[in-house]
């Protein structure tokens, strides 16, 4: 580790205390703790997740650090002033806002992100991409969720800070988040390394489905056993938790948990209307499509007859239309340079 890189980390580790302490300890911090508070993290938390509350100050950190000896050159590489075009001169990223600092697997903080206290915009300002910090091959909590997620032989993924932090109060201490990206090649190596099974806990709203139904993609083709959570009314894990309280979270949203499958189900139905004809047509083809890209011959006639039973279809129709399918997606798949089922033989020597 080269001097400057450990120079980064310092300021991020001084900065770190120095907003945390800002928060629980002093006058200016007490509006920003009061919000917290009011939005359900508790003191445990705030402590456990180090986080803390910027300035309202255009030069604390540049002040704060430049009398610690840090370069101004290193601080602005590192992402934490910004150097004016105009006059050359350096003022803080991050002022006034909730500060959630980000570490690497090894538990080193890297960057931060800083939520605002109103409806400033952007809600979260974060680091930009740096040497230390690049938020495509980083999940925010892996390095505290480790432990439980290897203990656990699972982990679930969330979309943001507040929903991490929440369910970990819930006792659900093996989630980690992508921080709003979606699920990078990165990502999920890093998980590989502890873990092949997956909840997926995003946000209920549209956003939140789109975005779980592209990770669940990604996760499968890689070889992950997938299930995905969802709450009514297009909540997110944080507010639900706020709304109806741990064990509601715990029993009714984790443990009951849809197989990639069943989500699939609801996630083709949406925007349909099954009692029209073309729409019910349409819905049942694509479901007959995604039974013929299950490798498993018993999966796939226990979707068929749950299809079946549905829509009060013969199974025998169900399934010749199914092993067309299933044959036409092996020759596809034969002829692609990756094969669909080569990523599930690498996830088993692991
Ligand atoms: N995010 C971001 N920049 C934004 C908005 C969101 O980096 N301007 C990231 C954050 O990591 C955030 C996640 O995307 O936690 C999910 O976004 P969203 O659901 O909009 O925010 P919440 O996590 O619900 O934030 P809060 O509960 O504080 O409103
Ligand atoms: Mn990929
Ligand atoms: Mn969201
Ligand atoms: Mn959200
Ligand atoms: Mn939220």
């Amino acid at each position: 580790v080269s001097k400057e890189f450990q120079a980064m980390h310092d300021a991020h580790e001084l900065l770190q205390k120095f907003y945390h302490h800002l928060l629980v300890n002093t006058k200016e911090g007490q509006h920003a703790l009061e919000y917290l508070l009011e939005r359900g993290f508790t003191r445990e938390s705030i402590d456990k997740f180090q986080i803390g509350y910027s300035l309202n100050s255009w030069d604390f950190v540049y002040k704060f650090l430049s009398k610690r000896d840090f370069s101004p050159e290193w601080l602005e590489k590192a992402g934490l002033i910004i150097r004016r075009e105009r006059d050359g001169n350096y003022f803080d990223r991050f002022r006034d806002r909730i500060m959630f600092p980000i570490h690497d697997r090894n538990g080193k903080t890297i960057a931060f992100s800083g939520r605002s206290l109103g409806h400033d915009e952007p809600k979260y300002l974060n680091s930009p991409e740096t040497a230390i910090f690049n938020k495509s091959k980083i999940l925010y909590n892996y390095h505290l969720a480790r432990p439980s997620i290897k203990k656990m032989q699972h982990a679930v993924l969330f979309e943001g800070f507040a929903d991490c932090i929440a369910a970990d109060r819930s006792g659900v201490e093996n989630g980690i988040a992508t921080m709003g990206t979606s699920l990078t090649d990165e990502h999920i190596a890093l998980l590989r390394q502890s873990v092949q099974s997956v909840t997926i806990c995003y946000d209920s709203d549209k956003a939140g489905i789109e975005a779980a139904f592209r990770a669940g993609n990604h996760l499968n083709n890689a070889g992950f056993q997938i299930k995905v959570a969802m709450m009514a009314d297009g909540l997110d894990p944080d507010e639900y938790i706020k709304k109806k309280g741990p064990e509601k979270f715990r029993n009714e949203v984790i443990g009951a948990s849809l197989t990639w499958m069943a989500f699939k189900f609801l996630y083709f139905r949406r925007g349909k209307n099954l009692q029209i004809e073309g729409d019910r047509l349409a819905y049942i083809e694509v479901i007959i499509k995604e039974i013929s890209k299950l490798d498993k011959a018993v999966e796939r006639d226990h979707y068929l007859r749950q299809l079946a039973a549905e829509f009060s279809l013969s199974l025998d129709a169900l399934n010749q239309q199914q092993k067309q399918m299933f044959f036409a997606e092996k020759r596809a798949s034969a002829g692609k340079k990756e094969p669909v089922n080569k990523p599930v033989l690498i996830a088993k020597q692991v």
